[in-house]
């Protein structure tokens, strides 16, 4: 039998790439200046390393008229651009309006959207489809007079869902609606095309993408105003205070460039395990559900319902042999929210896996975890 767990669950976080590192070393102990100090030559100089990592970020994204804003990850990017944008409309219009979401968002948009309720605005939080999509006429239909801010993700980090982002964002430019999108688990694993100029405010994270953790990205359209959460020295204009880890920007730089670079081959590689794994499980199995579209999705993701048997136990089973996510992976060990919202009860909720695959994960490692969960299913039967 196996000795070390087969590790499927990548979209929890990667481990950081060969590259990644070896760009960093320098900044630890070497260049380790306060790019903020610019009264002396080595802050001009942490600075100026700083601002190329900015610009490398913004030629690999083929970014135009969008600023980057480093920030601790994708919570904070969330955090910044929601109740930034809502409190800043606040004080601009004096109105708490309206805002809409989905009900499957991650907790790092909920929660502060929860939080502007507590301060007045109103939050639809839309059901998607059964097939974890939102429908563009529902969308439409919640649509209102005051409707200011739409958050809706890209991809979920469940089940691996794309939304039909370039439709709702064209739907929000002509009712005037500012869009917010969190990106965080897609860059490197889908195209994104012209989807970086067609979102207002997009979040990233660098710990999805094989870079460090502890950073990430709010892009924001240059003309929009954001109420900082941060205030002090006034770093990254003035929305988020506090010396930057250069160390960790230039390897999320790096991070980013090797992403976008290995795209198409990384997501035919992904797409292949991804695809057997499916299989494999479908053939040897009975009373498996797919949760979320097959067709619009994530290519390392997978995430099934095992009907028949106790979740509790399935999971307590497999712990010492796939690493794996019962849900999401800041649940709190409550049933998903998501696949509540797609209809599952909450014994099938427990009862659900998420399988996500990555760079290093091979065929072999596949047909592994198929006859170790087959044989685990088959047991609790
Ligand atoms: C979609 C999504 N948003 C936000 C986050 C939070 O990211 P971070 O760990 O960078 O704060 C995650 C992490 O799981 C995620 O998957």
């Amino acid at each position: 039998m196996l000795s070390t767990p087969i590790l499927l669950d990548y979209q929890s976080s990667t481990p950081c790439s060969k590259d990644v590192v070896d760009s960093m070393q320098p900044f630890w102990s070497e260049i380790f200046s306060n790019p903020a100090s610019k009264s002396n030559l080595a802050g001009i100089n942490a600075s100026a390393i700083l601002e190329v990592s900015r610009e490398k970020i913004e030629q690999n994204l083929f970014l135009k008229n969008k600023k980057v804003i480093f920030t601790s990850g994708a919570t904070e990017s969330n955090n910044l651009a929601l109740l930034g944008f809502a409190r800043n409309y606040y004080k601009k219009t004096g109105n708490y309006g309206h805002i809409i979401t989905l009900k499957t968002e991650h907790k790092a948009v909920l929660e502060p959207l929860n939080q502007l309720k507590k301060e007045g605005f109103m939050v639809t939080e839309i059901n998607p489809e059964n097939d974890g999509l939102i429908s563009e006429d529902q969308f439409k239909k919640n649509i209102r007079e005051d409707t200011f801010m739409v958050s809706i993700m890209l991809a979920n980090n469940e089940i691996g869902v794309i939304q039909p982002i370039k439709n709702i964002s064209k739907i929000c430019k002509s009712r005037g609606i500012t869009f917010h999108s969190d990106f965080a688990q897609c860059l490197g694993y889908i195209k994104l095309d012209n989807l970086l100029s067609d979102v207002n405010m997009i979040t990233m994270s660098s710990h999805k993408i094989y870079g460090p953790k502890g950073i990430g990205l709010l892009l924001i359209d240059e003309e929009i105003n954001l109420e900082p959460l941060i205030v002090g020295g006034g770093q990254e204009y003035g929305l988020r205070s506090g010396t930057l880890p250069l160390p960790l920007v230039v390897g999320f730089a790096k991070a980013i460039e090797i992403a976008v670079f290995n795209q198409k081959n990384n997501a035919e590689k992904l797409l292949l395990c991804r695809n057997n794994l499916l299989d494999g499980l479908l053939e040897n199995n009975s009373g498996l559900l797919i949760n979320g579209s097959m067709e619009k999705r994530l290519p390392h993701n997978l995430n099934l319902t095992v009907l028949d048997l106790n979740g509790a136990k399935f999971h307590k089973l497999l712990k010492s042999k796939i690493i794996c996510s019962s849900g999401s992976a800041c649940s709190n060990g409550e049933p998903s929210h998501v696949l509540l919202a797609l209809g599952r009860s909450f014994k099938e909720a427990e009862s659900s896996i998420r399988l996500s695959i990555g760079l290093s994960t091979n065929l072999k490692d596949i047909e592994q975890a198929i006859y170790i969960l087959t044989n685990t299913i088959r047991s609790l039967r």
